[in-house]
């Protein structure tokens, strides 16, 4: 029961997912970043599982859930069926704490790490999981050192990648990758969105943000985390830097 298949079929079919969209893209790095994510990925298969004996807390996110799975779903693919099974078995949290920043967002969000320093199996090398954003729902531009995928399961999304550009919507099957501390945000409509999501690179540093993100003389500032989450062992974690 420990979901160690039901893991790794995601890990499998979200690197087979990223190689075959890295074929599609013409962008070279973005080429290049989606085919490293999906080396890493199936790195991760050939290490030992450590199971983690961390589990799921309370998290308000996860009500919407069950809006977000269609069985006539038109991804009727392999991917679609991997994040459905892996769903029980991820590490759920509302990953950051209550404060102004995330007002917008933390009651209507959820994450669902596989993989990661916090996941269900264990690892320091990348982050695999799963991401809800409830309807009508603002996920604040941040960066983060690390690089990150999303991969779009069921409903939609619009994804703002870069400080000056335009949301766009993006739709099941679509891919969006941020590069390293690269500004990104989420806004949700009617539709709610799941999503399969990972971070590889510098996972333990944490997420930072400005009021103006397009203000590089305002110092960064750290979300506030929950003690689980290993980001927030480090004190830049706590207030502003
Ligand atoms: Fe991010």
């Amino acid at each position: 029961m420990s979901g160690q298949k039901q893991i790794y079929q995601l890990v499998h079919e979200t690197q087979i997912y990223l190689r075959k969209t890295a074929d599609l893209l013409s962008d070279p790095e973005m080429r290049t970043l989606a085919r490293c994510f999906a080396d890493d990925l199936e790195a991760e298969t050939s290490r030992p599982p450590t199971l983690s004996r961390m589990r799921s807390v309370d998290v308000r996110g996860l009500r919407y859930g069950p809006m977000l799975f269609d069985p006539d779903s038109s991804l009727c693919q392999a991917i679609f069926h991997a994040a459905l099974n892996a769903f029980p078995y991820a590490r759920w949290s509302e990953f950051y704490k209550e404060t102004p920043w995330t007002e917008s967002f933390l009651s209507r969000f959820a994450t669902g790490e596989c993989i990661g320093p916090t996941g269900r199996f264990l690892s320091d090398d990348l982050i695999l999981g799963l991401f809800i954003l409830g309807p009508d729902t603002y996920y604040p531009a941040h960066a983060h050192p690390a690089e990150e995928f999303y991969i779009v399961i069921a409903g939609e999304a619009e994804f703002q990648t870069g400080v000056a550009s335009s949301f766009v919507a993006k739709q099941q099957g679509d891919v969006v990758l941020h590069q390293s501390n690269v500004s990104h945000a989420i806004r949700s409509a009617a539709q709610p969105m799941f999503a399969i999501y990972g971070w590889r690179g510098e996972i333990m540093a944490p997420s930072w943000y400005r009021d103006n993100m397009a203000d590089e003389s305002e110092p960064k500032k750290f979300p506030n985390l929950p003690s689980a989450n290993p980001a927030s062992q480090n004190p830049r974690s706590f207030g502003e830097a």
